[in-house]
């Protein structure tokens, strides 16, 4: 028991270095590359609603692109780490507030969240009213933080 505790603890330490080194390896540019993918990709799913909404209300559209928005949406807030704003020599449309202005974009970010959990609850129900009101809830969660932080919005 007293020789196999440092070993546990070195093991930890270990993955904790090595999830740290895997963390920073990635570049400002690859950075950069996944959060507008990932932008893009509630963009797509916001269509799908928006598509479904006008016509065919298909449920299982409607909710599989609102789980899209939950899961991704809960990705966004690591992805801007220091060092990749306007600075970092690779194309970014995310204003310097980003940086200087933590505590309200977090909290923007945070937002989309919940209301995309709200709308991943609803968006199977059949509820065409319900649907559209908590669609247009996350529309406002999109444009209002892109009014603070996004440059060409
Ligand atoms: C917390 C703030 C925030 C929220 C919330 C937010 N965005 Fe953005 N969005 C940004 C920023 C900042 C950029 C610029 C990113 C960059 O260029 O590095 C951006 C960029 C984009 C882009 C362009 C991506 C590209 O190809 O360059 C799209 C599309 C987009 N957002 C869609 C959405 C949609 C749809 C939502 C809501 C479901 C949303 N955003 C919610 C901050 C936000």
């Amino acid at each position: 028991m007293m020789t196999r505790k440092p070993l546990i603890l070195a093991a930890a330490l270990a993955a904790l270095v090595g999830g740290g080194i895997a963390a920073s390896a990635a570049s400002p540019a690859d950075t950069i590359a996944t959060r507008q993918a990932n932008f893009k990709k509630m963009g797509g799913a916001m269509k799908v609603l928006k598509e479904e909404l006008a016509g065919g209300a298909d449920t299982e559209k409607m909710l599989t692109a609102a789980r899209t928005i939950a899961a991704t949406s809960r990705l966004q807030k690591a992805l801007f780490p220091a060092g990749t704003g306007p600075g970092a020599g690779v194309k970014t449309d995310a204003l310097p507030a980003v940086w200087t202005q933590r505590p309200a974009f977090d909290a923007a970010a945070a937002k989309l969240v919940a209301e995309a959990d709200k709308l991943a609850a609803v968006a199977g129900s059949g509820n065409t009213p319900a649907v559209l009101a908590q669609f247009k809830a996350v529309g406002g969660t999109c444009a209002e933080c892109h009014r603070q932080f996004r440059e060409d919005k």
